[in-house]
């Protein structure tokens, strides 16, 4: 598949519905059982390829116990493909986390633009064990740990002075070798997971894979199931699939 060329440049350059020159990818028919793995296939594609930043940035809108939505990118760090569930980690008293603890409905969004690809996810969400939080938490290079003590996400701060300031106490408190910490050297520094900071796993009740078809005339197919409480997470029923129009 070639990449995409901008959609505005494609106005004119009309490739028809049935122009077999024309490299569109099609959804397989009878589509699967189960959305996820091709989307796992679509996420490892995107990471294989070396002009994007975040292949695994995706847009998590939640919804307050008012009704007003709101989104922002967060990074997907795991897809659990036979539970269907797609992890990612914050700040649990960010305004995210505060939305979600209202209301654990949210939705997640990919945009593959190079390879013409969308993946939507609802579901509800579960904070993820601890023991998954502190092995990602981790994994994370020491100034993202020492940062994550610092942050507190979402609230207003007065200057970037203040925050740097706040990372400093934070090394205080933490006792760790301030050295290290002003010399860039903080490889070896022992930053716990703070408390307060940790994974989300958003447990899929609907996935739409999409992918830009011949003509505009593009190709979606939806799966929809339902989830029964197994304590501390979901267990998913099957999948319902559908094909829909563009
Ligand atoms: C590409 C990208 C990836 C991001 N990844 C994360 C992430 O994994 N976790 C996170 O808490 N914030 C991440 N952010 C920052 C969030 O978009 C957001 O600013 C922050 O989480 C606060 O959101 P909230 O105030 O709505 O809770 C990312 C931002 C960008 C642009």
């Amino acid at each position: 598949m070639t990449d995409k060329a901008p959609t505005d440049d494609r106005a004119d350059a009309s490739s028809g519905f049935f122009d077999e020159t024309y490299d569109a990818e099609q959804l397989p028919d009878p589509l699967p059982e189960s959305p996820f793995p091709m989307f796992e296939e679509w996420l490892a594609e995107a990471k294989d390829r070396k002009d994007i930043p975040n292949p695994n940035a995706m847009c998590l809108s939640t919804v307050s116990t008012d009704g007003q939505a709101s989104s922002r990118m967060v990074l997907c760090k795991e897809v659990l493909a036979g539970r269907g569930a797609v992890v990612f980690y914050t700040n649990y008293d960010s305004r995210k986390a505060n939305e979600l603890a209202g209301n654990p409905k949210c939705a997640l969004l990919f945009h593959w633009d190079h390879q013409g690809r969308q993946v939507r996810v609802e579901g509800q969400v579960t904070k993820a064990p601890d023991s998954m939080s502190d092995a990602y938490f981790a994994s994370r290079r020491w100034e993202s740990r020492l940062g994550a003590h610092a942050s507190a996400q979402s609230r207003p701060i007065g200057s970037r002075q203040e925050l740097v300031e706040k990372v400093m106490e934070k090394a205080i408190e933490l006792d760790l070798d301030l050295s290290k910490v002003i010399d860039g050297d903080g490889r070896d520094l022992f930053i716990p997971r703070p408390a307060n900071w940790g994974g989300y796993m958003v447990w899929a009740t609907g996935v739409e894979l999409w992918c830009d078809g011949a003509g505009r005339v593009h190709e979606r197919a939806r799966w929809d199931r339902d989830l029964t409480d197994a304590g501390g997470g979901f267990e998913g029923g099957p999948w319902r699939v559908s094909r829909l129009q563009p």
